[in-house]
């Protein structure tokens, strides 16, 4: 089983980030009985932060604390994180999100009265959490600007070799011939919003090999189509009489809402790309699903039009013996080695992410 901690900005493909990580069974809550042990001194296994990103950090706490409400799992401690990067100002994406970060659904319940995020720094709440879990167990998964988990590394370094992996949603490599980005022509939106931070995570030596990045290339080849919108709506194993559950016709609405501004912003028709549960999907250590991984180098541009590109960098190596750092030709630091998704089985995809909304529909 594997403890995670989810970064995160809902944001609607964020939202089914958050049910997958919470609802699969392989990164269920472990050895957490909620009627013996307090929430004080309850180590939770799945823990949630929030970055600035789709919207501001107020809208994109609230927006989890409500999906977490959805699926009656206020249980799981959420912590408000940056309001911005460190190195410029906050952007938000409300022509693709709208301004709430989840427009398009009157049905996302407020959390109950005295569920709000967790009090204290969500960065050191990150640390004290994942120094908690056994050595190498522990994966990371940012679905927002990379800004909080920049600062955790920057601040605390010790937790980078303490975990397993970090997978990331974010970067473009125009490998389709669709030209690149979806905020500029180059850049990714997550990477576009804090190429500094990306570019610091990507330069980092020890997380060498210890980096999935689940890029645009990839997320354009899961879309949310017609066919996977109605088996949100009415499972094939539910008589086609019984109404949807609220849980399904809000998740309806936001997936309609997401398509409309795909269709409308990008001409991308045949539905949107559910571009961060398959950050989630990329850590699971079961054959559910089959991947394709490469590893390349990845350097972030950050500055000058092309700010927030990702380029692939060739994977030859030269390591400092005394420092232990790989060097490139000119002896100047290189970028670590990064397992980049190249391609996954869509319909497994699908069938592991309904399976969770499943899960809630049993309890
Ligand atoms: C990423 O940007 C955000 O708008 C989405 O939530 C996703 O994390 C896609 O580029
Ligand atoms: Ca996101």
């Amino acid at each position: 089983k594997t403890p995670i901690w989810l970064d995160c900005d809902p944001g609607h493909d964020d939202a089914f980030a958050v049910i997958l990580a919470v609802e699969h069974p392989t990164f269920e809550l472990l050895g957490v009985s909620k009627l013996s042990l307090s929430p004080k001194t309850a180590t939770k296994k799945i823990q949630i932060s929030t970055v600035h990103g789709n919207a501001s950090i107020p809208n994109v706490t609230s927006n989890t604390l409500s999906i977490l409400t959805s699926i009656g799992r206020t249980d799981i401690p959420v912590f408000a994180g940056s309001m911005k990067p460190f190195m410029r100002p906050a952007v938000h994406a409300p022509d693709i999100h709208g301004e709430s970060g989840i427009d398009g659904t009157d049905l996302l319940p407020p959390p109950p009265e005295g569920i709000t995020a967790q009090p204290g720094n969500a960065v050191l709440a990150m640390y004290n959490a994942v120094m908690k879990t056994q050595q190498g167990t522990c994966v990371i998964i940012a679905t927002g600007t990379l800004t909080n988990v920049a600062l955790l590394f920057a601040t605390f370094p010790e937790t980078v070799a303490w975990i397993r992996e970090v997978s990331i949603m974010g970067g473009a490599f125009g490998e389709r011939g669709d030209s690149h980005g979806n905020i500029t022509k180059w850049a990714e939106f997550n990477i576009y919003c804090d190429p500094e931070s990306a570019q610091s995570i990507f330069s980092n030596p020890l997380l060498s090999r210890r980096i999935t990045l689940v890029p645009l290339d990839l997320t354009h080849t899961v879309l949310a189509t017609s066919s996977v919108l109605s088996s949100l709506l009415h499972p094939h194993n539910h008589p086609r009489s019984a109404p949807p559950t609220n849980l399904r016709k809000m998740l309806h609405d936001l997936l309609t809402f997401f398509s409309k501004t795909y269709a409308d912003v990008f001409n991308i028709t045949l539905g949107p790309p559910l571009h961060d549960p398959l950050a989630v999907a990329a850590v699971l250590l079961t054959d559910e699903i089959k991947w394709d991984f490469e590893e390349v180098r990845v350097h972030v541009v950050c500055d000058g039009d092309e700010v927030g590109r990702t380029v692939k960098r060739a994977k030859e190596e030269k390591v400092d013996e005394v420092r232990g750092e790989e060097l490139g030709a000119g002896g100047e630091l290189v970028e670590c080695i990064v397992k980049v998704a190249k391609g996954v089985d869509v319909e497994a995809f699908w069938k592991l992410l309904l399976g969770c909304v499943e899960r809630v529909d049993g309890r």
